[in-house]
């Protein structure tokens, strides 16, 4: 795994990447962290920064762990890892260890936070904004309708917006 600049995320088709490979996050430190699937998120400019958005729904287990860590990664394994996402994406860390059961292995970056080594792309950041979806401001209805009011216990997102501050690559 080696650093990248951020000019390397202009090789990316980011849309798909995130919407069709999709993505781990994952938050906590060697010792203690969790992770997660994601197809929905972005990588775009606010604030004079290259950031990226995630969202997140309270009840994920990762989410206590993205409240709590100042940093977050988002990892791309590729479409070879799809069992990984699948398992990932469908299995809370609240019942599993998910690194154990699928095999993923977790490599540190130098602010400390975790990675894997089957990432082909990992795009590290810093908490800089959390917000929630309100029902009240969806000015499109049927998406409410659809994404929230017609999942039992589906609740709103928590939308995290992080600053990228490190680009790792494994080619
Ligand atoms: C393809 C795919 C994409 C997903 N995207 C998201 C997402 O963007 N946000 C979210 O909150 N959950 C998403 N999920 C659901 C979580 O990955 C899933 O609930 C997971 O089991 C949560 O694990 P945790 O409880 O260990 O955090 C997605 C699941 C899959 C399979």
């Amino acid at each position: 795994m080696k650093k990248a600049d951020i000019a390397r995320l202009g090789k990316e088709d980011v849309i798909k990447a995130i919407g069709k490979e999709w993505m781990l996050v994952t938050a906590g430190t060697p010792d203690k962290f969790n992770t997660m699937t994601a197809s929905w998120g972005g990588v775009g400019y606010l604030w004079n920064k290259a950031v990226a958005f995630v969202f997140i729904r309270p009840e994920r287990y990762t989410h206590e762990f993205v409240e709590n860590n100042e940093r977050l990664t988002l990892a791309f394994l590729g479409n070879e890892n799809r069992e990984i996402l699948n398992f990932c994406g469908t299995k809370s860390g609240r019942d599993c260890n998910k690194a154990k059961e699928t095999g993923l292995s977790p490599v540190a970056t130098e602010t400390g936070n975790v990675t894997f080594s089957q990432a082909r792309l990992t795009l590290e950041g810093r908490k800089l904004y959390r917000g929630k979806f309100n029902a009240e401001d969806f000015l499109d209805k049927t998406l409410f309708e659809r994404w929230y009011n017609d999942q039992p216990g589906g609740t709103l997102h928590t939308v995290y917006v992080v600053e990228i501050e490190n680009i790792y690559v494994n080619d």
